[in-house]
């Protein structure tokens, strides 16, 4: 049973987006299921370099997104997003340390990432959204980057 749930109040009203949020819902309750629950710890670092190249993706693509719509609090939403690329680096720096602290500390960025992240900021953009036409707009997903600053 998944730790937590996506619910239809959490979307975006984009379906690109709300499927990457989901996938990051899935990535948590997966880290959940395989690694803390069961007392398995090999499996983090597997999963770190999956969600670090799907974080640069999702980042670039939501930013995009931000941009079309003209989403007036574009710059500070990239400064969150640069966060959480941060803090995940710096995982994936400590990761040989000791792999028990890294999934805990895992764990809560993700869950931080989910509520107050996607549930509180990626809402603002969302409610931004006035008209229909905005919200018909199109993105297209770009492949993952190598490297983001
Ligand atoms: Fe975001």
């Amino acid at each position: 049973m998944p730790l937590i749930k996506w619910k239809n109040k959490y979307t975006v009203n984009n379906q690109q987006l709300d499927s990457d949020h989901k996938k990051i819902f899935d990535l948590f309750n997966k880290m959940y299921d395989e690694c803390l629950a069961t007392g398995t710890v090999a499996c983090t670092c597997i999963m770190l370099d999956e969600l670090i190249s799907f974080t640069e993706y999702h980042c670039k693509t939501e930013e995009d997104y931000m941009a079309k719509i003209g989403y007036n609090n574009l710059e500070e939403h990239i400064i969150k997003h640069n966060d959480i690329m941060q803090r995940l680096r710096k995982i994936k720096q400590d990761q040989e340390d000791n792999l028990q602290t890294v999934t805990m500390a895992l764990m809560v960025l993700i869950g931080n990432w989910i509520r107050l992240h996607i549930i509180e900021e990626d809402m603002k953009y969302n409610l931004e959204i006035q008209s229909e036409s905005a919200k018909s707009i199109d993105i297209v997903p770009q492949e993952p980057l190598t490297t983001r600053k």
